[in-house]
Parts: structure tokens; sequence; C-alpha cells
């Protein structure tokens, strides 16, 4: 009966997986702060795609971690830099069967650890930096993109984004928003996942934890700028605003469990302290109940095992 009277389900097909690519690197390497999380070699992050497009996994989120960064992030626009390449991995290995996905930010490729470029003051330039997003999204879509996820936060990113694929005949590649994004303490673990060279924070670019209602209104600039999707970031201390985001949005919504939600339960769980199975699906079932159509977790493809 009360599977009858369910309010919310939880499918395989409305997870994607975020997935890190390490350039060089023969094997996969743990990451500490993310137990169970590895940085791919080429060859590991090929058998994963499989592994999670079997287990019914809807979509792949892929990141890079260079060997080499500059103060531009020249190996974003690099179509042999490692994000590219295994952009182009991933498209011929199960691009039939899934959505391959980038984050679309230069914040892995850049030596100071910013999302953009920095101006002469030291602060990042907002709109130099859409030029060089624009030459990322063309990057991708040439190495086989199906959807590019642009997290950098900077203001005017989904327009240009949008009219540089345009421009360059790439018209179905779709653009999944990172709309409502917050400077948030819970990316701690993916800092180490990418091998972050950040000193200080993102306050000048991403939002403000305290606002709920600043969220609508940059999901509207990016809807009206082309976003196919819109994204909330972090998932569970944002449910608030996810639910709010949802009522408005007239485009699909997915919501970013992120780094630190998956270390603290994987933590807790290590210790004994927590029933890891059952707090994992709570935590994406009241994510998808707040409002997500698409989550993205670490848990994908196990979570994907445990539903089928
Ligand atoms: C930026 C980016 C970040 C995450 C995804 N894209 C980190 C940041 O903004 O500092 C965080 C993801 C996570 O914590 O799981 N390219």
């Amino acid at each position: 009966m009360r599977r009858l009277v369910s309010e919310s389900s939880l499918r395989p097909q409305q997870l994607v997986l975020p997935m890190f690519v390490a350039e060089g690197a023969a094997e996969p390497q743990p990451i500490a702060s993310m137990p169970g999380v590895v940085q791919h070699s080429r060859d590991s992050l090929r058998k994963a795609a499989v592994e999670a497009v079997t287990a019914g996994v809807g979509g792949l989120m892929l990141f890079g971690v260079p060997t080499d960064k500059d103060a531009v992030g020249s190996g974003a626009t690099d179509p042999d830099g490692v994000l590219n390449r295994a952009i182009a991995d991933l498209a011929a290995e199960v691009g039939d069967a899934t959505v391959v996905m980038a984050d679309l930010c230069l914040d892995e490729f850049t030596d100071h650890g910013h999302c953009g470029v920095l101006g002469g003051d030291g602060s990042v330039d907002n709109d130099a930096t859409l030029k060089r997003y624009a030459e990322m999204a063309v990057c991708q879509a040439s190495a086989g993109v199906h959807m590019v996820g642009p997290s950098g936060m900077m203001d005017g990113q989904v327009a240009a984004i949008r009219s540089a694929l345009d421009v360059a005949g790439f018209v179905d590649v779709a653009i999944l928003a990172y709309s409502a994004k917050y400077a948030s303490a819970f990316f701690g673990p993916f800092r180490e996942a990418v091998g972050s060279s950040l000193q200080g924070d993102r306050r000048t670019y991403q939002q403000d934890p305290a606002n709920r209602r600043e969220a609508l209104r940059e999901v509207r600039l990016d809807i009206a700028e082309g976003a196919d999707l819109v994204m909330v970031k972090p998932a569970l201390g944002y449910l608030d605003v996810l639910s709010d985001v949802a009522a408005m949005s007239e485009v699909p919504v997915a919501a970013y469990n992120v780094s630190g939600e998956y270390s603290m339960v994987e933590a807790a769980a290590a210790n004994g302290w927590i029933d890891r199975r059952a707090a994992v699906l709570e935590a994406l079932t009241s994510i998808r109940r707040a409002g997500a159509d698409v989550v993205l977790t670490y848990w994908a493809t196990e979570a994907a095992g445990w539903l089928t």
C-alpha cells in the first residue's frame, strides 16, 4: 500500500554520475576524502562508464584533472587535453546509450584555481572569462559532448556558450546550467578530487548560502539565455531553493548531491554510525521529493544497482 501511494520515485535513469579523469594516469588513483571515488585513467574511465550505463544511469558528467595548469587554463581548449580526450573516448564507447556531459569551467585548468581568468587587479574578469568558456564549449562539442555544464557562475555564461555553439554548427549540444550554485564548504572534498590550486574562496561569483530569492533570479536569467536544464548545487542543504526552482522552472531541474554530502555519509558509515544504503537512498529520494528531475550523485552506479 505504501508503494501504491508513494509520491516520489527514484529511478536509475534520473541519476547522473560525476567522473574524474587524470591526465597521464596509468591506474585509477583513490581520492582520500571521497572513499570509493577515484581519479580515473583513460582506460578505467571507459570501463566505469560502461558499468554505469549497464546499471541504467542516465548520464555521465566528466571532470578533467590536467598535469599542467596556467593562468588562462589552456588545457581546457587543447583538443588533446585530458577532458576533451575523455569526452571523445566516452562518446565513442557509450555515446549511443547515455548522455555524455562535461563540466565547462576553468578551475581545474588554471594555476590560480579560479573558475575564470583574472584581471590586472587579481579579481576574476567576467567578460574575458566568457570568451574562454565559448572556446571551451566549441572544443567539447567538437570532441562529441552531448551536454555542457557551465559551472563557473559568470554572468552571461549561458548566452555566450549558446551563441558560440550555434555559430559553430553545434545546435544540438544542450546546456545544463549550474544556475544556483552556492559558495559552499561542502565542495571541500571535490577540491582534493581535482587537485585544485585555489587559495581563498569563490564568494565573488558563487551565491551566498543565506540567499533564497536570489536563486530564482539566477534561474530566470539562465532560462532566458537558453539553458536546457537548470541546476541547484549543493542539494541537501538547499532543498528549499530546489523546491522553489522546481515550482517556477519551465525546463527540467537538476540538483548536485556534492562531494561533502557524499563524504559525510561515507565517513559515518565507515564508523558504523549510520546505515549506509538506507541513508544514501533517503538522501536521493529527498532530493527528488524536493523537485529535482535529475540528480548528480557519486553513488549513481551503486544506487542504480539497488533500484533495479
Ligand atoms: C567547479 C565545480 C565545483 C564542483 C563542481 N564543479 C567546485 C567549486 O565550485 O569549487 C563541486 C562538486 C562537488 O563538490 O562534488 N568546476
